[in-house]
């Protein structure tokens, strides 16, 4: 079975790393070499934390690798593919053009799947015909390897039959699974942590606390892992960006995009992947304490 995910970035990388991992043939493909080798360089350091922490042996590694086939070449690595994952930018245009080249070279019978955070499954596939029915949202969380949930989303044109299919795929990777029966915008996780991020934001810009301090409030008083401004630096504060603005469009005000956010965006201040969000991090993205 061959799972290829387009997009190499974030989570396009850490779903392939993923797949491979747990034993399927995986594609990774991109639009250029430099993505292509950012990606092999993410997924080679988080195999050998993997490695370091004994989870994997050394020969768990090298056939993890040998699993793996990067590559700019989408309608020649999709061509085999029993399930394709889409992970590229949380555009609607791009979505659907990457899609509508992958039904035309991917065997009719592959699932086709994307890890959209909160477009419509239904709008992302409206120019797909009947082969819309094999489409679904597979909301995979960053990062892949360790977080536990696929959020299954279907859209109004998804069959059953692609719902049980996602299932399985997504269990056979470890992964617990709940089904969002509505294609509604942020789903059930996305929408509801937006609408807490913003709060945060708010607290922030109104001077009401510093980031430090609301991540470490959110933290203890909550037990969250990491605070939503940490958070926020890790997955990106464009993708979190284009969240708000789309569950602004869909429910109001409550998830308006904040004056402080739009200057960071504007400043290419994206998080942890430039070096500067909410936060500061190094090369390697460890966080630089003031
Ligand atoms: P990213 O920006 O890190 O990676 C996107 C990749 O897609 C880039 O490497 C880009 O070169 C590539 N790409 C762009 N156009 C392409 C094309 N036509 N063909 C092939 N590759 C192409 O984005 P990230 O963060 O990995 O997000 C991907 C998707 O996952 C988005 O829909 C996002 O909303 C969703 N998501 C992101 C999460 C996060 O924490 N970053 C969490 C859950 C979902």
């Amino acid at each position: 079975m061959k799972v290829v995910v387009i997009g190499s970035g974030i989570m396009g990388s850490g779903i392939a790393q993923l797949a491979a991992m747990n034993g399927y043939q995986v594609g990774l493909v991109d639009v250029g070499e430099a993505e292509l080798v950012r990606a092999q360089r993410a997924i080679n350091d988080s195999l050998a934390r993997f490695a370091k922490s004994g989870r994997l042996t050394d020969a768990d590694v090298r056939s993890t690798q040998d699993r793996l086939q990067l590559t700019t070449n989408l309608a020649e690595s999709v061509g085999d593919a029993t399930i394709v994952v889409e992970a590229v930018p949380e555009i609607l245009e791009v979505k659907q053009q990457v899609l509508a080249e992958v039904v035309d070279a991917a065997p009719r019978t592959a699932l086709l799947s994307t890890n959209t955070s909160q477009l419509s499954i239904t709008t992302i596939g409206q120019n797909l015909g009947t082969d819309s029915s094999r489409l679904i949202g597979t909301h995979f969380f960053n990062p892949p390897v360790i977080m536990r949930l696929v959020e299954l989303v279907r859209g109004l044109t998804t069959g059953d039959d692609t719902v049980e299919r996602a299932r399985v795929f997504a269990s056979s990777l470890g992964k617990e699974v709940v089904v969002c029966q509505k294609d509604s915008p942020g789903f059930i996780t996305t929408r509801a942590y937006a609408a807490m991020r913003a709060e945060c934001l708010r607290i922030l810009e109104e001077g009401v606390a510093n980031a430090e301090d609301i991540d470490k409030a959110m933290k203890l008083a909550y037990n969250l892992p990491m605070g939503p401004l940490e958070l926020n630096d890790f997955n990106g504060l464009d993708t979190g960006y284009q969240v708000l603005r789309s569950l602004d469009a869909a429910f109001g005000d409550r998830f308006r995009p904040t004056v402080g956010l739009v200057n960071m965006i504007a400043a290419g201040r994206l998080g942890r992947k430039t070096g500067e969000g909410w936060f500061r991090y190094d090369s390697d993205g460890n966080r630089i304490s003031e």
